[in-house]
């Protein structure tokens, strides 16, 4: 049997991307007849223009991965409403020189994960637009908007898909732990099912599906947890128990007061008290000098390991 060769783009080249262990994990949820293979573009230097005359070997390398395959399937974040700009510039190279552009007629298909709650419709779209622009017939359906949640991600890495005719199809997605999680927490304490010393937990979180699944993991790490929908409710429970929290987790983003208002106000009242954040946002938006001002930052998607090896550094207050 001949296969239908599939090239993928990954539109991250961060590394550790949830989007890489996305399409790696899709892949065996395919037909046997579908083989895939990835279209590279981290190397891609910035296009110009003044390329198109003696286009270089890595613009003709990913011309020829393209021409290479039946069709094209992207796999990206979203970044700042839209389209990763290494992706973009990949797509860039792809369509020229002018009268040479490598989508045409490559049919397309896209998906993303992201952190965020729209689990990258806006890049979608954008993608789309671009994809229709360079005339390449897309797959319109079923759409599929990944959100990274915490919990989502177990230490094996599953994908679950369930689909009954006529009622229509659910996917239940966990991806692979990426490996620096995995190696930073059994080298610095090795397998732990229970915690060192139990910690009261104050959890505030706007979203109750993040907030529940934040307890349910600590709960299952031996810890209590205490959960409020915001800043202000924390703070309210914190007033009249002071002595009942040895540390406090806060969403960095909520409305009304933010991840860092509810740290000051914390620090202000209580300044034993540790206090940390969790964002969707990745590192790469908290500078140095912010990150200072908290005990510590877990960026979601995060996994069991890394938050008990958090807990795990909290002392608890004599
Ligand atoms: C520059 C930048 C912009 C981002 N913008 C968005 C956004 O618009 N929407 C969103 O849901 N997530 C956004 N995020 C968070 C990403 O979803 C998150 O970092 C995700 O892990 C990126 O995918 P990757 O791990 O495959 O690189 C942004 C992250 C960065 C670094």
């Amino acid at each position: 049997m001949s296969r239908f060769q599939v090239g993928y783009f990954v539109g991250s080249i961060s590394s550790g991307s949830i989007n890489r262990q996305l399409a790696q994990a899709l892949i065996p949820l395919a037909p046997e007849r579908l083989a895939f293979c990835e279209i590279p573009i981290v190397d891609l230097p910035l296009y110009r223009r003044d390329y198109d005359d003696d286009y270089p070997a890595a613009g003709r390398a990913l011309k020829d991965a393209i021409a290479a395959v039946d069709a094209v399937l992207f796999v990206t974040p979203e970044y700042n409403r839209s389209i990763p700009g290494a992706l973009k510039n990949a797509i860039d190279w792809a369509s020229r020189p002018r009268g040479t552009n490598s989508f045409a007629h490559k049919p397309s298909a896209v998906i993303g994960a992201s952190t965020g709650r729209l689990g990258t419709a806006f890049a979608q779209q954008s993608l789309r637009s671009v994809l229709s622009f360079c005339n390449s017939p897309q797959m319109n359906a079923p759409e599929a908007y990944i959100q990274l949640t915490p919990g989502l991600i177990d230490d094996d890495g599953r994908v679950t898909v369930e689909s009954t005719e006529g009622q229509g199809t659910s996917v239940e997605v966990s991806l692979p732990t990426a490996s620096a999680t995995a190696s930073f927490a059994k080298s610095s304490t090795g397998a732990r099912n229970e915690p060192v010393v139990p910690l009261r937990i104050l959890v505030i979180d706007d979203e109750l599906q993040v907030r529940a699944t934040l307890a349910e993991m600590l709960e299952e790490q031996g810890h209590s947890v205490t959960q409020a929908p915001g800043g202000r409710e924390g703070l309210s429970y914190l007033g009249s128990n002071p002595e009942l929290v040895d540390v406090v987790i806060s969403d960095l983003g909520m409305p009304d007061m933010n991840g860092w208002d509810v740290a000051k106000g914390i620090q202000g009242r209580w300044p034993q008290l540790p206090v940390g954040l969790i964002t969707g946002w990745g590192e790469t938006e908290i500078t140095r000098e912010e990150r200072s001002r908290v005990n510590f930052v877990i960026t979601k998607p995060f996994d069991k390991a890394v938050l008990s090896q958090t807990m795990a550094d909290i002392r608890p207050r004599a």
